[in-house]
Parts: structure tokens; sequence; C-alpha cells
């Protein structure tokens, strides 16, 4: 039960492109179980937020994450846009229990910033925030980092497919995030901060936990660019479209 609760949670989240995936693979889900109609029209009638939000976001998190919630590399901030409500709102947890340090070794202080947001604003907020997010189409990044987009294939089948989606589109049952529209420094930089321990697994959760694993087996973050690299130039940003 407490799956389907998630899933529903994933599936919940407007009109993205990627919560459309979600709400199919939900609907899938549910056809299963034999229930689909009467969910259907749930999903359909979730409400877009509203006015004071979409002000909100505008004025506050739109600085560092772009109107239209494509990312600002300047200020390390990645793209929201169509991210699932129940990622974003494990993000924020995360932020404010310290599993995501609000710490940048590299000097800005974007993160740190980042970190206040989250343990500053309360959970009612962040909740119709998310429902915000998840209602903006998702973007194709502009290519950024260097390495070999086609030597990302393998790995990425081998080695990420399984948790995040044949088509990066991240899976709300295993509650992993769509990988597909986040800027290819980002992901890389997210792979980093695993490794170095500024990101910390959530224990009672263990895709997370072998999330961090996995980013500690490379033996370089030259993979991991390829990856992101593969992810950013291969894979559809449709759900309904073949990787
Ligand atoms: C000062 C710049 C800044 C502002 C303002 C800001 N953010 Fe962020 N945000 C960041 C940065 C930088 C990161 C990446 C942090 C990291 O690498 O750990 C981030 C990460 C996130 C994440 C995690 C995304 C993921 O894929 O893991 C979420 C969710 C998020 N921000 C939501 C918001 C919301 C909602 C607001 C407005 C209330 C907001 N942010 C305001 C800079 C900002
Ligand atoms: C066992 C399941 C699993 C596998 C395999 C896996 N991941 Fe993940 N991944 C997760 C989960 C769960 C999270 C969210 C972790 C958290 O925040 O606690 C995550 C988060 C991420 C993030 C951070 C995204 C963000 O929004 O900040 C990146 C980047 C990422 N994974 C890349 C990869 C890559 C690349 C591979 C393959 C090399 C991979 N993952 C393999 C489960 C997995």
């Amino acid at each position: 039960m407490r799956d389907l609760w998630q899933t529903m949670q994933g599936a919940r989240c407007g009109q993205g492109a990627r919560c459309k995936m979600r709400s199919w693979v939900f609907i899938g889900i549910l056809a299963v179980q034999g229930v689909a109609s009467a969910q259907e029209k749930r999903i359909d009638s979730r409400p877009e937020a509203e006015p004071e939000t979409i002000h909100f976001w505008n004025n506050e998190c739109a600085t560092c994450h772009g109107q239209k919630g494509e990312g600002i590399e300047e200020a390390k901030a990645p793209a929201l846009a169509g991210l699932p409500d129940y990622y974003v709102l494990e993000q924020i947890a995360e932020f404010r229990q310290g599993l995501r340090k609000g710490v940048d070794d590299t000097g800005s202080g974007f993160v740190a910033e980042m970190h206040r947001e989250a343990v500053e604003l309360e959970d009612d907020l962040f909740r119709k925030l998310a429902v915000h997010i998840a209602s903006l189409p998702v973007q194709r990044p502009h290519r950024t980092v260097s390495g070999d987009p086609a030597a990302g294939r393998q790995p990425y089948r081998e080695l990420c497919a399984e948790c995040h989606g044949a088509a990066a589109q991240g899976d709300p049952v295993k509650r992993t995030p769509p990988l597909h529209g986040f800027q290819d420094w980002y992901l890389v930089e997210q792979i980093r901060r695993f490794r170095v321990g500024l990101r910390q697994p959530e224990p009672s959760h263990g895709e997370s936990l072998r999330m961090h694993a996995m980013a500690l087996r490379f033996p370089s973050l030259g993979e991991a660019r390829d990856i992101a690299l593969y992810i950013n130039a291969f894979l559809p940003l449709q759900p309904d479209a073949e990787p």
C-alpha cells in the first residue's frame, strides 16, 4: 500500500512531460489492479498552482532556477521543470535533514542559499511550489561538458536504467528522479557530491543507498560525463517515445 501511495504521489503532479510519464506509469499499474478509470479522472482534475504560488516562484525561486524552471548554471541551480512532486518534497526534506549539505566546496554561496530556503520556508508553500514545478514542461538543456555521448550508452543501460528508467524518465515506485531535462554539468556535479560526502543517502531508502554506492564505484567522473551527455543527446523528453 505504501508503494501505491508513493506511486500516486508521483503520478498526481500536473501537466509537465515528466509528470505525464508518471501518470502513464501510474495508470499502467492501476490498470493491473483493475481500478484505472476512477483514478484517471483524479489525475486529470489535478489543479494547477495558485497565482500567489506562481508569483512566489517568480520572485523567489526563479532567480536561481529560471522562470520556466530551466535552471541557471551561474547560480549552480538545476533545471526543475517537470520534476515529480514526491521527488521535490523529498529533496527539500534531505536539505533540511542535512543529508544534502549547504556547503559548496567550489566556493560559491548558492548551495548555502538553497539550504536556507529549504530550512526557512513552510511545508505548505513547498507543497504548492512542487505542483507548479511539476506543471512546467521539460526542456532539453544545452551541452556544456566535454565527453563522448555515444560512450555513455552502454554504462547508462547497464548501471542506471534499472532505477532511472530506459528513457531516464524516473520511477515513482522506486522513488528515483527522472534524469532527462537536467543540465549535463548538474548530473556530473551531483555524482561528485555523492562521492565527496556532500550528499548522503537517505538511510531508510534502499535505492538511495545503492545510488550512493553507485557514485562511489565510478573510477572517475569521465564516465559520469559520458552518461550525462548520452542522456541529453539521445533520450526522448516525451513519455511515449522509444529511447
Ligand atoms: C540562491 C539560489 C537558489 C534559490 C533562490 C533557490 N534555489 Fe533551489 N537550488 C539551488 C542550488 C544551487 C541547488 C543545487 C544544490 C546542490 O547541488 O546540492 C538547488 C536545488 C534545488 C532542488 C533539488 C533538485 C534536485 O533535482 O535534486 C529543489 C527541489 C529546489 N532547489 C527547489 C527550490 C525552490 C522551490 C526554490 C524557491 C523557494 C528554490 N529552490 C530557490 C539554488 C537556489
Ligand atoms: C538502485 C537504484 C539506482 C541506480 C542503479 C542508480 N540510481 Fe541514481 N538515484 C537513485 C535514487 C533513489 C536517487 C535519489 C537519491 C536521494 O536523493 O537520496 C538518485 C539520484 C541520482 C542523481 C541526483 C539527481 C538530482 O535530482 O539531484 C543523479 C545525477 C543520479 N542518480 C544518476 C545516476 C546515474 C548516472 C546512474 C548510473 C551510473 C544511477 N544514478 C544509478 C537510484 C539509483
